[in-house]
């Protein structure tokens, strides 16, 4: 295929447990995310980047793919689906992709983990891939705590040493950021029918079989929005800015309301929370760094921040939201305080704090 014709594998296949209970009703690439699913911002971002053809590699709610994007046909790009009834893990879900991949042996196939906002020049990946014929290219970046990540040393020459995942005992802060150059022929490789994993098999066998590995080390925007504290952060980057996504659908500001979303006079709403579509904050409530999904609801005085609230959540006057997930429908009564990482399940009622029982004084 013409070199123009990139083509790129989403893995989608994960549960997203730490999201949950967000999770519960869509997949966390699917999660509205600065007004948007969260895959139309690696879409755009790919896309920029000359990829053409997408395969979506679904097991968890994998129906909830095709419908949020079709064929992609909408979006400008052409998007196949493939399913694992049982989870094959990130290696299987790859392998199992490539049966709908149009590249020959020879062309760079581009990877992505289907939770990662980066702003990186994954141009520049596929060159240092082409330049030292690679079997595979992984874009590299270093965070302050590498043992939640695959920990992957570099030489001299950018080459990589080892790939170590989840260690305990990481000997560099320099991790896999999620997006990889695959040569074609090196997909075909992996073991079909089976679970793999890339990260504790593919990638330790290539480099112990004396493969060339390479790393693409940039220090651009980067973040996995695995943990609720993450996709908060995200959103909330995204809606400032602090990363140009073309997938944005309004302008860059303190807030993004979405259509029918109504905001009171005299409510403080900033930080680059997204409001939803016919969301509700009413007046002297304060809304900081939050994702309120559709038709969720902030009465007067009310605060909330750095949280999560589902679709149709409702947060009574006068309750205070910190750093907590509000499921999709749960209702907050008046008076209520949670706060660091709180999860309140969809549906749950949580009473005013006013409730008085008559044994009370
Ligand atoms: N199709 C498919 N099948 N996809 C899967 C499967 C599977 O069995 N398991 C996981 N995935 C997808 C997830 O949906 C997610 O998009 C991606 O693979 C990575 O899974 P996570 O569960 O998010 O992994 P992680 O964040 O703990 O670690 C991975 O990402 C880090 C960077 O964010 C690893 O690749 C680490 O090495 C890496 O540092
Ligand atoms: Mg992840």
């Amino acid at each position: 295929m013409p070199r123009e014709e990139l083509e790129a594998i989403l893995l989608v296949g994960g549960k997203g447990t730490r999201l949950r209970p967000l999770t519960l009703s869509a997949p966390k690439p699917l999660l509205p995310t600065a007004g948007v699913p969260f895959l139309r911002h690696q879409f755009a971002r790919a896309a920029a980047a000359g990829v053409t053809h997408l395969v979506l590699a679904t097991s968890y709610r994998a129906e909830m793919f095709r419908a949020a994007f079709g064929d992609g046909s909408a979006l400008g790009l052409s998007i196949d689906y493939v399913y694992e009834e049982v989870a094959l893990g990130t290696g299987g879900g790859i392998r199992n992709a490539a049966s709908l991949l149009r590249s020959g042996p020879d062309d760079p196939v581009v990877i992505l983990n289907g939770d990662v906002l980066s702003g990186h020049d994954l141009g520049a990946q596929l060159d240092v891939h082409r330049k030292a014929e690679a079997a595979v290219t992984l874009h590299l970046v270093e965070v302050p705590d590498p043992a939640a990540f695959g920990c992957v040393p570099t030489d001299a020459a950018g080459r990589v040493t080892a790939f170590l995942e989840k260690t305990p005992h990481p000997v560099t802060n320099q991790i896999n950021a999620g997006c990889y150059v695959f040569t074609r022929s090196v997909i075909d490789a992996i073991p079909a029918g089976r679970v793999v994993s890339v990260e504790r098999e593919t990638f330790p066998g290539l480099i112990g079989s004396g493969q060339t590995v390479m790393g693409y080390v940039e220090t651009a925007y980067w973040l996995d929005l695995g943990t609720p504290a993450a996709f908060v952060q995200g959103s909330s980057d995204l809606v400032q800015g602090k990363l140009a996504s073309p997938a944005l659908p309004g302008p860059v500001g303190p807030y993004l309301a979405l259509p029918g979303a109504t905001v009171a006079d005299g409510a403080t709403v900033d930080g680059g929370t997204t409001v939803g579509a016919r969301a509700h904050i009413e007046a002297g409530a304060e809304v900081h760094g939050s994702v309120l999904f559709d038709g969720a609801r902030v009465g007067a005085g009310a605060v909330v921040r750095d949280s999560v609230l589902g679709a149709g959540a409702q947060i009574a006057e006068g309750a205070v939201i910190d750093t907590a997930v509000i499921g999709d429908r749960a209702v907050i009564g008046s008076g209520n305080e949670l706060a660091k990482g709180v999860r309140v399940w969809p549906d749950v009622r949580l009473d005013p704090t006013s409730i008085r029982f008559s044994s009370d004084a």
